[in-house]
């Protein structure tokens, strides 16, 4: 293991201080030969990030080691906890000037370069995370190794803060690892393990942890550089000029797709890869540093903060709750079809187990083979072991029998969306349930508090909305009914960070916060449809403003029955706003459910191939609903139609105290709906918007196409503080009557968060 004392040596008299730099930099002496420079953490379970200070110390380190003579080597080495993580993110999110973003970035470049040019050889001694202006850092360094531990991750993920490697990186990467893998690491914010970083070329050696110092100190006495060869292929697309051409070429096609096209970064990550080779470093390195500038003061590096902030809220959720939640270890899965069989697999791998029940021997079947296939999937790409992917499995124990209650941690139930059934199963099951153990279900619509009724212990049922499909979906809806404990949410919470998803607390309230919001835009969608709208056209205007989807393709993905489910329980709550259209119905009698049926409002073959389909066309006919009428809106129109309702929820959400604060629900509708995280969220994008601009326009809608454009009281509310000239930052304070949130969030600082 590394160090425990978190300085190299302890009592060990081969090491002797040299110089202490602030309270994270220590440099020392190793034999009189080395200079080992220590990086420690700011707290006990914190990280070293590069910031004011720790780079005033990195830079005082450099010059003592330039002042110094007779030292053969530096060794340069982080903690039990990592090297660097990157750069302090909340010093990226508060900075508004430009040119105060460029002097850091030039400050860093500089202080790395120093380090460079150090007179003897140099190496960055790597276990833990080591990402952004750590790796930069590392990067500048002669060598690298790094210990084969899985807590070791090695990446650039600037590129998912809107921004880019600023300390050289985009400069020293390409031309050690070669254009092409360089550009996949920055274009992706991928983090690689040290395996994969040796086979990148990004270090030299990988070695178990307890050899990490030992094999650094091998390393600099061999008075060797280790000899770094680049595939033939890399060499001709990175040293040669046509080579250079393809790759731009190739990847600006890929850039221009998607939702690539809203984000600036990946374009001047390109071009600066591509100066490494062509440019003078001199005018590279300042290009870089200004790009960091131009893009730092950018809205979209700002919203995405917000979602790296909101990961951050939701990873540490649980113990807020709860500090001493104990982990859930064993979980028993009722109902193995489309959600209960991916939760399961999720789990399985994941290092839960977990216990599937069906009576259904073919959904059980079903979800074997579901889980051998993503394992499968996994192996082949490298992501995991045979030895992985063999202990996954047998954590994974289908069964016909509910049994084994009496060893489970929490019951998950997945059966179908019925009342009845759930109450059956959990009264059931709660007399066999281990005193501490929790209940859960994962519906999407029915109340908790109704499911609660009968129970000898309500407080230990608490929802864990999953979204389809589980292994992609990063979001988790948590529902605290009136008697959920606070226990039971903390343990709901941790689980679902062990899984690696983002857990939101919200209230139980029809439809949640995710499909409370989704519901009205999907219904405008249809809405469009029956005014004779094409239907690709309806999906090209929500996919040019940033969704990763249109809300056809999405209700052809989600199904639409059970679309249809969703949109009466929201009907028969809120029947002023949302009325169900016939459609969902004939859609259904046609059989026309979507992909799972092969067809809805598109056909899809072979390989997911998408094209009209006829029998929505003629089902449209037979009910005279003709396409593309004279006067068919425009596409402003047709975008505000969709989304204008997504904002109204989404404000009544926040009043209600459905979610805890505004940026909780711009994150849940970033993660769950695929809001454009460039825009921040539903409520950030109305701010950016202009609140009175968005309040007119629903206004108009309201008199042209009914109640669900109907402008919630907070709106009008922070239009009125807009146009006096206030500051309008707190959503919350301007909701009509302030509810108790579904639990009160504070932010890093100590705060209650608004918006
Ligand atoms: P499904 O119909 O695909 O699967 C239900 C499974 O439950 C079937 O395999 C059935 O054999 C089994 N089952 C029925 N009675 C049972 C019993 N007494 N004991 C054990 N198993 C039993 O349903 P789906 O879509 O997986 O939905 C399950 C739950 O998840 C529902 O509450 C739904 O609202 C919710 N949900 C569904 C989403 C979706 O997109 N399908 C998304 C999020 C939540």
């Amino acid at each position: 293991m590394i160090q425990a004392s978190m300085i190299q040596g302890g009592d060990d008299q081969r090491f002797r201080e040299y110089e202490r730099f602030g309270s994270q930099i220590v440099l020392q002496t190793f034999e009189d030969e080395f200079f080992v420079l220590n990086l420690l953490p700011a707290s006990s379970d914190g990280l070293f990030v590069i910031n004011e200070e720790t780079l005033g110390g990195l830079e005082d380190a450099v010059g003592a080691m330039e002042r110094s003579s007779g030292h053969t080597g530096l060794i340069v080495i982080g903690n039990s906890r990592g090297f660097i993580a990157g750069a302090d993110v909340e010093l990226i999110a508060e900075v508004s000037s430009a040119d105060e973003a460029q002097d850091f970035a030039k400050r860093g470049q500089n202080c790395f370069a120093r380090f460079e040019a150090l007179p003897f050889p140099t190496l960055a001694a790597i276990h833990g995370p080591c990402l952004g202006g750590g790796l930069e850092f590392a990067l500048a360094l002669e060598q690298r190794i790094c210990t084969r531990s899985k807590s070791s991750k090695l990446g650039l993920p600037e590129v998912q803060l809107g921004i880019l490697p600023g300390f050289g990186g985009t400069q020293r990467l390409p031309r050690l690892i070669g254009l092409p893998k360089a550009l996949d690491l920055m274009l992706t914010g991928k983090k690689l393990d040290g395996r994969r970083a040796k086979k990148a070329g990004l270090v030299d050696r990988v070695v178990p942890d307890e050899k990490l110092f030992e094999a650094a100190v091998q390393q600099l006495r061999m008075c060797k550089k280790p000899a770094r060869k680049w595939r033939r292929m890399d060499r001709i697309l990175s040293r040669s000029k046509l080579g250079r051409k393809l790759v731009r070429k190739q990847v600006e096609k890929k850039l221009e797709r998607g939702q690539a096209r809203f984000f600036t970064a990946p374009r001047k990550i390109l071009d600066l890869a591509i100066m490494a080779f062509e440019a003078d470093p001199a005018k590279a390195y300042e290009a870089e540093a200004r790009a960091v500038g131009e893009l730092a003061v950018s809205p979209t590096c700002k919203s995405l903060i917000r979602i790296f902030f909101g990961m951050e809220r939701a990873r540490k959720r649980h113990k807020k709750l709860d500090p001493d939640t104990p982990a859930i270890e064993r979980v028993l899965v009722i109902g193995g079809g489309v959600m209960g069989a991916g939760i399961a697999c999720v789990m399985a791998e994941k290092n839960i187990r977990v216990r599937l029940v069906d009576p259904s021997m073919e959904a059980l079947e079903r979800a074997t083979s579901r889980l051998l296939k993503n394992l499968g999937k996994k192996l082949k790409r490298r992501r995991i072991t045979a030895h992985e992917a063999r202990a996954a499995r047998d954590r994974f124990c289908p069964s016909t029998e509910l049994t084994g209650i009496a060893n489970t941690d929490l019951v998950l139930e997945a059966v179908a969306e019925d009342m009845a059934l759930k109450r059956r199963i959990f009264s059931d099951v709660s007399v066999k349930l281990p005193d501490d153990g929790i209940l859960a279900t994962n519906t999407s619509s029915l109340p908790l508090a109704e499911m609660a009724k009968g129970l000898a212990k309500p407080e230990r049922l608490v929802g864990i909305h999953f979204f389809n499909p589980p292994e992609q979906m990063q979001l988790v809806e948590i529902i605290r009914h009136e008697k959920t404990s606070d226990q039971a949410l903390a343990r709901a919470c941790r689980l679902a960070t062990e899984l690696g998803k983002f857990p939101v607390l919200v209230k139980d309230r029809p439809g949640f916060c995710v499909n409370r919001c989704l519901a009205p835009y999907l219904a405008a969608a249809v809405s469009l449809l029956e005014e004779g709208v094409a239907p690709d056209r309806v999906d090209r205007v929500i996919e040019d403003f940033g969704m990763p989807m249109g809300p056809l393709r999405l209700l052809d993905q989600v199904g639409w029955d059970v679309a249809a489910k969703v949109c009466e329980v929201l009907a028969n709550a809120f029947p002023t706003r949302m009325s169900p259209s016939e459609l969902f119905t004939k859609m259904q009698e046609a059989g026309l459910l979507g992909v799972k049926s092969g067809e809805g409002i598109y056909k899809y073959g072979r390989k997911g191939k998408r094209t009209e389909s006829g029998a929505f066309q003629r089902l449209l006919k037979e009910h005279g609903l003709a396409r593309s009428e004279p006067g068919a809106p425009n596409d402003e129109d047709i975008k505000d139609r969709l989304i204008l309702p997504l904002l109204s929820e989404a404000f009544r959400c926040l009043e209600e105290g459905i979610v805890g604060s505004a940026e909780d629900l711009d994150f849940a509708c970033i993660m769950g709906i695929g809001f454009p995280p460039h825009l921040g969220g539903p409520l950030h994008y109305a701010k950016a918007r202009g609140y009175q601009r968005v309040l007119d326009r629903m206004r108009e809608f309201e008199g042209r196409h009914g109640k669900e454009y109907e402008a919630p009281a907070s709106l009008v509310r922070l239009a009125q503080q807009e146009g006096e000239g206030e500051g309008c930052d707190d959503v919350r304070a301007c909701c009509p009557e302030p509810v108790a949130p579904a639990a009160q969030e504070t932010t890093a600082k100590g705060e209650v968060s608004h918006g």
